[in-house]
Formats: C-alpha cells, structure tokens, sequence
C-alpha cells in the first residue's frame, strides 16, 4: 500500500485547541484502541502465558512473544495519547465492556489454530485501521501511525504463518479443525467492520471492504491451494451464523473484483 494523501491541509501539533466535536471524536477513536490492545499490557495470562503454552513449537512461541512486545508498546502509545487529552487508561476505563467482541473470542480459544485466525483476520483489520491514520491531522497521532500500520501487516502475516504451518504438521486433523473454526472466525472478521462502513459502500465508498475482501480471498486461494476449500466451508457455515448481510457486502466485493481485474489493494 502507497501512503494516502492527506484529506486535508489542517494540523493539529497538540491536544491544546482541538475543536470540541474533533476532541470528542478523537478520544472516543483512541479509547476503543486503548481498550482492545491494553489487554496486551494488562492481562498478560489472557495474552501471552495462555497462548505461548499453546504455541506447538519454537517458532511459533518466538513469533507469538515478538508479537506479543509490539501489541504492549501500541498500548503504550495509546496511553500516552489519551493521557494528554485527559483519560487516563486505568483498571476504571479497563472495566468497560470489550467494543469489539473478536477479541473475547480470542481469549476463548482453546488451541493454537484459534490465535492464527485471530491474527488473520483481528489483526488484518487493525492493519486497515492503521492505514487509515497515516497523515492524519493529529500529528501525535500522524507521529506513530506508519510504524503502527506496518506492524499490524505484519501481525496479520504472522497468523497466516500460524495457520500454515498447523496445516502443514497436522494434516487432515489440521484441516478439520479449521473448517470447523472458520464457521465462526470468518463471520466475525467481517463483523469487525460495522454498519457506517456498509453504508460508505452503498454510497460508493467502499475501499475499506474492497481492501479486505480481496485480501481474504487471496489468502483464502493460497489455503485452498493446500488442499483447504475455505470459501465453500464458509459460504455454509454464515448461513448458520446469520450474517447474510456481511456476507452479501463479501460476495458483491468479491464480484466487483473479478469484474475489474485485480482490485489495487493491499498483500498482507
Ligand atoms: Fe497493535
Ligand atoms: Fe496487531
């Protein structure tokens, strides 16, 4: 991906001035981030001693605690964000409810193939978000975003590498396993994006989908080339899932897609 233009020439060096609407927004954007990857920081038997125990071999285990080290620093930053605009991230602002319920999933995982979907699919839409952050009008912000967004591609590469190499150690046990796994993994990636992102679609702003669909699908067709048919299993199991109406936004992604060529997107 090419760094985005930035959508306007306005600069904010610091908290000092902001706009209420903009500092309002701005704190509510930071609070969500804050709130999902301070796990990272906080609940470290959830996030690293739990997986790491996990984590079928030494590769893995390396891999996973090197993540592990990124996701505390990105709390960092957001500690550090917040903090200047007043919020201080404490076991108060930790006891609110989870925004995004992937990431509950994750913490209920009950093997290894669990932490690469996660990653695979968490993680790819945190690479999308980071994206988006890139020469922001923040500049505290805009400080930090490149190297966030990088990282995040990174880790969604890394739960592709997890999945892999289950695949490859284990075979057909592997393979069944994830067909399994993927009936509720793969709805809730979608489910990441919420209903204003639907809506930009309709309105024919749906970059942010088109990047993820063609992603998903191209990492899909590399599974599947290992003997894995991952879109018929999901085609299935989000009808049981009931989410018609992402998968609907999936399906009309992935058909513009082969209409127009390789859509310009994104490799992670
Ligand atoms: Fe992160
Ligand atoms: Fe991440």
């Amino acid at each position: 991906m090419t760094n985005p233009a930035p959508a306007t020439d306005i600069r904010f060096p610091s908290p000092d001035g902001l706009p209420a609407d903009y500092k309002d927004l701005l704190i509510r954007m930071l609070s969500i981030q804050s709130r999902i990857e301070s796990e990272y920081m906080f609940a470290p038997d959830r996030t690293l001693i739990k997986p790491l125990a996990l984590a079928p071999t030494a590769e893995d285990k390396a891999e996973y605690a090197a993540f592990w080290s990124d996701e505390v620093r990105h709390a960092s930053y957001w500690m550090k964000l917040l903090a200047d605009l007043g919020v201080n991230v404490d076991a108060g602002f930790m006891a609110t409810p989870m925004p995004i319920y992937i990431f509950e999933m994750r913490d209920q995982a009950e093997d290894w193939l669990e932490y690469g979907l996660f990653s695979f699919f968490a993680d790819r839409q945190g690479a999308y978000m980071g994206y988006e952050w890139v020469g922001c009008s923040y500049e505290p912000l805009a400080r930090i975003a490149e190297r966030v967004h990088q990282e995040e591609v990174g880790h969604a590469a890394l739960g592709y590498r997890f999945i892999r190499r289950y695949l490859k150690r284990e075979g057909d046990r592997g393979r069944d396993l994830l067909l399994k796994h993927l009936a509720k993994w793969y709805p809730a990636g979608l489910d990441m994006f919420d209903a204003a992102v639907i809506d930009r679609r309709a309105g024919g702003r749906g970059v942010f989908l088109d990047f993820f669909a063609a992603a998903v699908i191209d990492r899909c067709e590399e599974v599947a080339a290992a003997g894995v048919d991952i879109v018929a299993a999901t085609t299935i199991d989000r009808r049981a899932v009931g989410r018609a109406a992402v998968a609907d936004i999936f399906d009309a992604a992935a058909i513009d897609r082969r209409a127009d060529g390789r859509a310009a997107g994104v490799d992670v």
